[in-house]
């Protein structure tokens, strides 16, 4: 990120709270298409910076996300600086009272390091939450991504994942529920997660473990990354043995370049924003009481499709695909807000 990058954004708020101890990023991208809608992670970051940094990254992704799933949020994020310690409910109400006082601007849902548990103490402050579930809509966004990442290692892999070997890095929310579409449909599957409980998990469903280090190296036709992001640096994507590198991390790619080497490899590269958009379909549609969700989140599957044929007749790489698609969703409603 660079001093130009913080012209793109619409917010960027750091807050703390001294009796709690709460401290987060509220990073507002682009709010052409609706309120900036995104997840809050809870991680620990290694200075207020980084934290920054990755606020900004991930509510850049959600603008393309959510202008690509069609749906009329604009992108944004929130980070929570955890100390280590499990987060507090008082910490909880005070995340509320923050989102609160956005008036509207920014739409929170769960992500890495939070659960619907947090969300429910969370919008006790605010009504600007979402993925509860609570009026028989939506719910827990980790398995409707999970739905999402599988339609597209589907397409990816030209229709079935049967007998295809498969490497998940990451079993939290997202990675678990893959593992269960994947096994259920005769996928053979590779594991790893920081976690060993969540590795036994796994193990349950077939899966077999694998070293933290060899997970996306392995010798597999598929690599779901749905762990953390900036894994696919160059020097990974040249030594990916995979054919599809297709899973739910948000900002898989570590630079351009990573994503050109994938392409030149001839490996098909899933774009994150485009395959992970199933939480957000599903905590959207909930949000906005609207009914439908699964029928979105299987179209992941074609907008894919459409991604790699575009790909195969042009040459050019997905993930510049996605994001020129992304951009002409956004610019063309500029230009009509513009027009009216
Ligand atoms: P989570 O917090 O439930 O699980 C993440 C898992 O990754 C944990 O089990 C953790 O131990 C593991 N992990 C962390 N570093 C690892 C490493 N180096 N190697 C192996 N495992 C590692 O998170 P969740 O919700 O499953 O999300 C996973 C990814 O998908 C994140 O990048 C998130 O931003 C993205 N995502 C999640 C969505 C959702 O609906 N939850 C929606 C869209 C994207």
């Amino acid at each position: 990120m660079t001093e130009s990058d913080f012209s793109e954004f619409h917010r960027i708020e750091s807050r703390a709270d001294r009796r709690t101890g709460l401290r987060a990023v509220f990073a507002l991208h682009d709010l052409t298409l609706g309120p900036a809608t995104g997840g809050v992670r809870r991680w620990r970051y290694a200075s207020e910076d980084d934290a920054v940094v990755d606020a900004m990254r991930l509510a850049r992704g959600m603008t393309r996300k959510n202008a690509l799933a069609g749906l009329p949020f604009g992108g944004g994020k929130a980070v929570i600086m955890s100390d280590g310690a499990p987060v507090t409910k008082a910490q909880l109400r005070v995340f509320g009272r923050w989102i609160d006082e956005l008036g509207g601007e920014y739409i929170s849902a769960e992500d890495v390091g939070m659960r619907v548990e947090h969300m429910i103490e969370v919008r006790k402050e605010t009504r600007f939450v979402t993925g509860i579930g609570d009026r028989g809509l939506g719910g827990h966004p980790g398995p409707k991504t999970a739905r999402g990442v599988f339609r597209g290692i589907e397409v990816a892999l030209g229709g079935s994942v049967r007998g295809a070997r498969v490497a998940v890095q990451g079993l939290g929310a997202v990675g678990i529920a893959l593992v269960e579409l994947l096994s259920a449909a005769g996928a053979r599957l590779v594991v790893s997660d920081l976690d060993a409980d969540r590795i036994e998990a796994a193990e349950r469903l077939g899966a077999e473990r694998c070293a933290l280090d060899d997970v996306l190296l392995g010798d597999v036709d598929v690599v779901a990354p749905c762990a953390l992001g900036q894994i696919l640096t160059p020097e990974v994507a040249r030594g990916l043995k995979c054919r599809v590198v297709a899973g739910s991390a948000n900002n898989q790619l570590a630079s351009d370049e990573a994503g050109r080497i994938l392409h030149e490899r001839g490996i098909r590269y899933a774009p994150d924003y485009v395959i992970n958009a199933g939480g957000i379909i599903s905590a959207g549609y909930e949000y906005l009481g609207w009914s439908g969700a699964e029928v979105q989140i299987d179209a992941i599957g074609g907008r894919l499709d459409t991604i790699f044929r575009e790909s195969a007749a042009t040459g050019e790489p997905t993930h510049e695909i996605a994001e020129r698609m992304a951009l002409a969703v956004i610019d063309g409603a500029r230009a009509r807000r513009t027009a009216a």
